[in-house]
């Protein structure tokens, strides 16, 4: 197929992949992401829309973030939160603040809490992370989902923190191509191990949630469709993409594309991956808003179904800079501000599912293991 998607070419691709999941070529999948501003785009988006609300209704599912650490063993070369970086503010927040905040986000009547954190590895980690689990599970009702984003750990640590009470496990591939990774990460870092972690998680019983980022040096429109495609390969239940940020105290400091073409391809990934995935949920993430004040909305008119809004305190919401420009004064951490969320949820036709975890259908559906 050529680059350009129009008229009845692109009448009849959008109809097959709304009618059915996985109905997309590599290539059409790539020929959609390329997509400009234009009734073409329009009417892609307003498919992958349409598919959303089939699968899970005009629903917002809201997860409450906890960024409850800085420090990481990492060295990615894009993260602001890298090792080398010694610019950074390193914290760790004490853990009956954690599990205070975490239910707060249940009693506001959030579906879900997150905990994320750079990677560290170690014993006491793994079991202060259990304790926390645990005491969260305690003073929560069974439906309120535990999610946790602490990168890569063994099975063992996994096993007990799902034993624990946690639910979900969000870990992005970052690209489903280990050549490209190699290009992202120093040599320690490997994409097997990264792609073992997704396989172990998957087994062990988690909701899975992975993603990858859009708009980094080197990376094509073909890579990114072979990132949907993958997603489906790993039996993924949850996807969160962001576009690349530069950040100036890291290696990789440039992108190739324009905020606003990044803007763009975060969207179409958004509206690809819905029609090739139908019953995941999609997040619409943060590093969209950073870009623009209605990234998020795109995103959700584009398919996604999942808001992450963040309930890390102010002293330590600033020292969490993955990226530059991430939204921090705009952000929600109470209820008024909420409501405000709330009010923009509606200007777009959506309604917030308010005390419903969004369990994703593709998980209630498919529970065989992964490859
Ligand atoms: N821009 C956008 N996203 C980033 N992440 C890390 N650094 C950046 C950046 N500079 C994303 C990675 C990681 C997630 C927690 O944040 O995808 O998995
Ligand atoms: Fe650490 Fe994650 Fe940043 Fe990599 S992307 S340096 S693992 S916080």
């Amino acid at each position: 197929m050529g680059n350009a998607l129009t008229g009845s070419a692109l009448d009849e691709v959008l109809a097959r992949a709304q009618a059915a999941p996985f109905s997309l070529s590599r290539d059409e999948l790539a020929a959609l992401l390329r997509l400009r501003p234009g009734p073409e785009r329009e009417a892609f988006h307003a498919a992958a829309r349409a598919v959303r609300d089939r699968v899970s209704g005009p629903n917002v599912y809201l997860r409450g973030l906890l960024e409850i650490g800085t420090r990481c063993r990492k060295d990615c070369l894009y993260c602001g939160l890298r090792r080398s970086n010694s610019h950074t503010v390193r914290y760790e927040m004490a853990p009956p603040e954690i599990v205070r905040l975490a239910v707060r986000v249940y009693e506001l009547r959030l579906g879900s809490v997150v905990l994320q954190s750079g990677e560290v590895q170690s014993a006491k980690h793994t079991a202060v992370v259990e304790e926390m689990v645990r005491r969260i599970r305690s003073l929560t009702s069974p439906d309120f989902a535990i999610v946790l984003s602490l990168g890569e750990q063994s099975e063992e640590t996994y096993a007990r923190w799902r034993a624990a009470g946690a639910d979900r496990y969000l870990l992005r591939i970052e690209t489903s191509s280990a050549a490209f990774y190699r290009t992202l990460h120093p040599a320690t870092h490997r994409w097997e191990v990264r792609k073992n972690c997704l396989s172990t998680l998957k087994r062990l019983g988690y909701q899975l949630g992975t993603g990858v980022m859009m708009g980094l040096p080197g990376q094509t429109a073909e890579m990114l469709a072979d990132d949907i495609i993958f997603y489906r390969r790993i039996h993924a239940d949850m996807i969160g993409m962001g576009p690349f940020l530069p950040h100036d105290e890291t290696p990789i400091r440039e992108s190739p594309l324009t905020e606003a073409e990044r803007l763009e391809l975060g969207v179409n990934m958004v509206a690809a991956t819905r029609l090739y995935l139908h019953t995941c949920n999609i997040a619409a993430t943060t590093a969209l808003q950073a870009l623009s004040p209605q990234g998020r909305e795109q995103a959700l008119l584009a398919g996604a179904n999942v808001l992450m809004p963040n309930f890390t305190d102010d002293a330590h919401r600033r020292a969490y800079q993955l990226y530059p420009g991430k939204p921090i004064v705009d952000e929600v951490s109470g209820e008024e501000p909420l409501s405000a969320l709330e009010a923009s949820i509606r200007s777009i036709g959506m309604s917030v599912a308010w005390g419903l975890p969004g369990t994703p259908p593709h998980y209630l559906a498919d529970r065989d293991p992964a490859e």
